[in-house]
């Protein structure tokens, strides 16, 4: 008999804890936030009070939101310093290196970055939450040459999103969409970004560097890079005619098709139907059926071929490409709606922690010694 333990590769199957921040059901297709569907919140609540719900478990009363709200827009003026770093990394590092250095530097200039207490993170963690739109948009307006928008304290947090990068008060269809993919992409239980941010807090590392860490798990292709490969897909297949002939090529070199298959949904995502809808009205809006066409015919000929359903990634890649974001913006997006998600699993890490150390099964040349070499005695 092999003494080998059964490996679980990618920890695939494993149950590694509890959580109450959210529940994945896939039986009933079904995300659950603190025990609301997220179709509800999407269609019922604004960002900012998921966000809440997420931190404090409980949805806000409207002075509690006004307090949130009151809090989280006086951070939001982009700190000069962090715009002075943009300004030199645009055009040599990805968007999201710039995201995970800016959050870099935020954390090493606070002398507080140390304090665990539920409270310090959670100021952190609004501050960090109200920072993130000026970073993300200043890079935009920097790719395209522009100068920094100063942000508006009388929107709210998608729409100021909007105003800070394209400086137009958004259309309420962009706004409203915008909001409602804010709200898909803020949780997902135990996410490879969000085990990332709890395996550092884990070792009572800072609440930076954990959010340092999931960034970095994000902006791979197979987790949240994959909303900016759809786009990628788009261009290159270019239009709906071309479909048949790219999969042909891409399934023949065995490429993966950005935005399809999930590890733990395997019958489709649960937020796909309410990003769906709202990128419908996007293309609606903006007049693009040539997107329709050829979001539909990649997902049904996808679909038909392998077996394999959209993730959340598929419909709001073209969504944000019609809000006006470029490509390589879309991930660090992601980033501010997912540090609500990876703020609420750090706080819960922290209050029951256990430090997050698996085992290996060691599979490398068996014991062996360097010559000559003789034990102390
Ligand atoms: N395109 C082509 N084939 C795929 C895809 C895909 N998108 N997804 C899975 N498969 C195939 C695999 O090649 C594999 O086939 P094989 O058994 O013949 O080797 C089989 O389906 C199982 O795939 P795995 O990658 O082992 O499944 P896993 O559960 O580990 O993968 C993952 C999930 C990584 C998300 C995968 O579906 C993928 O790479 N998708 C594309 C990237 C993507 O869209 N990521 C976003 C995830 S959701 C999010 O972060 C919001």
């Amino acid at each position: 008999m092999s003494d080998t333990p059964e490996i679980k590769k990618g920890l695939a199957g494993v149950t590694v804890d509890h959580t109450a921040v959210s529940k994945v059901n896939v039986d009933t297709n079904s995300l659950l936030y603190r025990g609301y569907p997220v179709q509800e919140l999407a269609a019922m609540r604004s960002f900012e009070e998921v966000v809440y719900l997420l931190w404090y478990g409980e949805l806000p009363t409207a002075e509690q939101l006004a307090q949130f709200q009151r809090i989280e827009r006086s951070h939001r003026t982009l700190d000069p310093a962090i715009a002075r770093v943009i300004d030199q990394l645009v055009g040599t590092a990805h968007p999201m290196d710039i995201v995970r250095t800016a959050v870099s530097m935020l954390g090493a200039s606070d002398p507080t970055a140390w304090d665990s207490e539920p409270h310090a993170i959670l100021d952190k963690a609004l501050a960090l939450f109200a920072q993130l739109p000026g970073i993300v948009a200043y890079i935009q307006r920097c790719e395209r040459g522009l100068g920094a928008i100063a942000p508006r304290d009388d929107l709210g947090y998608a729409a100021n999103f909007l105003w800070m990068t394209f400086g137009e008060e958004p259309h309420p269809v962009a706004r409203e969409a915008f909001d409602v993919s804010m709200t898909l992409y803020a949780e997902h239980s135990f996410n490879a970004s969000t085990f990332t941010a709890r395996v550092v807090t884990s070792t009572l590392s800072d609440y930076y560097s954990a959010v340092v860490a999931a960034i970095g798990a994000l902006k791979g292709p197979l987790h949240g890079g994959a909303n900016e490969a759809v786009m990628r897909t788009f261009e290159e297949i270019g239009d709906a005619s071309r479909v048949t002939g790219w999969l042909d090529e891409a399934l023949g070199a065995k490429r993966k098709i950005m935005g399809f298959g999930h590890r733990v949904y395997k019958r489709g995502d649960s937020r796909v139907p309410t990003m769906h809808a709202a990128l419908d009205t996007l293309i609606a809006h903006y007049g693009r059926p040539d997107i329709a066409d050829l979001y539909d015919r990649l997902e049904a000929e996808f679909v038909a071929r392998k077996g394999i359903y959209p993730n959340l990634d598929y419909p709001s890649g073209p969504a944000y490409h019609l809000i006006g974001f470029d490509t390589a913006i879309f991930t660090p997006i992601f980033v501010a709606s997912r540090v609500a998600g990876w703020t609420a699993h750090i706080q819960e890490q922290l209050a029951s922690n256990a430090l997050i150390r698996p085992l290996s099964a060691y599979n490398g040349p068996a014991e062996r010694h360097i010559e000559g070499y003789v034990a102390d005695e």
